[in-house]
């Protein structure tokens, strides 16, 4: 189905609306944020490319990314600031735009690495609680649902089984890779670690979040089920 013609009607982008979308790597989320965002007149944020662009950062600076106070010291001097695009999020890093430099595995690794440190938490959540205040956001992330938007207003948790998510990330890297299938598999399961079983907000569903499982769908049937999730939340709620 085109995602276009999606039959339900775009709600008041004037209303402070907040949706979470929380998940592991690979399931769809900026898909389905950037949809959803298009769809009902919101702001999307990816505040994976947040953590994202500090990694970058660290790594410019040659900090080991296992030690949380050097981290912490280079946060307190750095700035991040999302602006939403048609496709996905420009990322300014000290006001240099970095968006472009962000997706390699390097820094893919990085930031997953960056991420298990609390004081660097504790600043992006501040951060993205400040870039959603105002609300008419969908934001995506691991720990949206439970630790930056505990109230949002619809919380979708997406998943999808490791294998489904390791080849679609396959898919996007274009024809003949220079990795193998089974590497892509291997490295999303090691992040999908990490990310599970970080003592500091580790990646799990909010109580109150709708599970919407994709390994049998496509992406644009997860947007299309993503939609009929939030109209029919804030048809109650908002
Ligand atoms: O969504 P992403 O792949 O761009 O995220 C990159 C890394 O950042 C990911 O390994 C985990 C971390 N992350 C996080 O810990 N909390 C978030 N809200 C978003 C991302």
């Amino acid at each position: 189905m085109n995602l276009e013609e999606s039959p339900l009607a775009p709600l008041d982008p004037a209303r402070p609306i907040i949706v979470a979308i929380d998940g592991p790597a690979g399931a769809g989320k900026s898909t389905v944020a950037r949809h959803l965002a298009r769809h009902f007149g919101l702001l999307n944020l990816e505040s994976g490319a947040m953590y994202r662009a500090f990694a970058l950062k660290a790594l410019r600076a040659g900090l080991p990314l296992g030690e949380s106070a050097p981290l912490e010291s280079l946060a307190a001097e750095t700035d991040i600031c999302l602006e939403c695009g048609d496709q996905e999020n420009r990322v300014l890093l000290d006001g240099e735009d970095v968006t472009g430099l962000l997706r390699n595995q390097t820094v893919t690794d990085a930031a997953s690495k960056v991420s298990v440190h609390p004081p660097i938490r504790a600043w992006m959540v501040r951060l993205q609680q400040q870039l959603g205040a105002r609300g008419g956001v969908v934001m995506e992330g691991r720990d949206i649902g439970t630790v930056v938007f505990p109230h949002a207003h619809v919380k979708i948790f997406l998943d999808a089984a490791p294998e489904t998510r390791g080849m679609r990330r396959y898919d996007q890297l274009g024809p003949q890779p220079a990795v193998q299938p089974e590497e892509v598999i291997r490295d999303l399961r090691a992040r999908d670690e990490r990310d599970r079983n970080r003592a500091d907000s580790p990646l799990k569903p909010a109580e109150d979040a709708i599970l919407l499982d994709s390994t049998s769908l496509t992406l644009e049937e997860a947007v299309l089920a993503a939609e009929a999730i939030v109209a029919s939340r804030l048809s109650t709620t908002v």
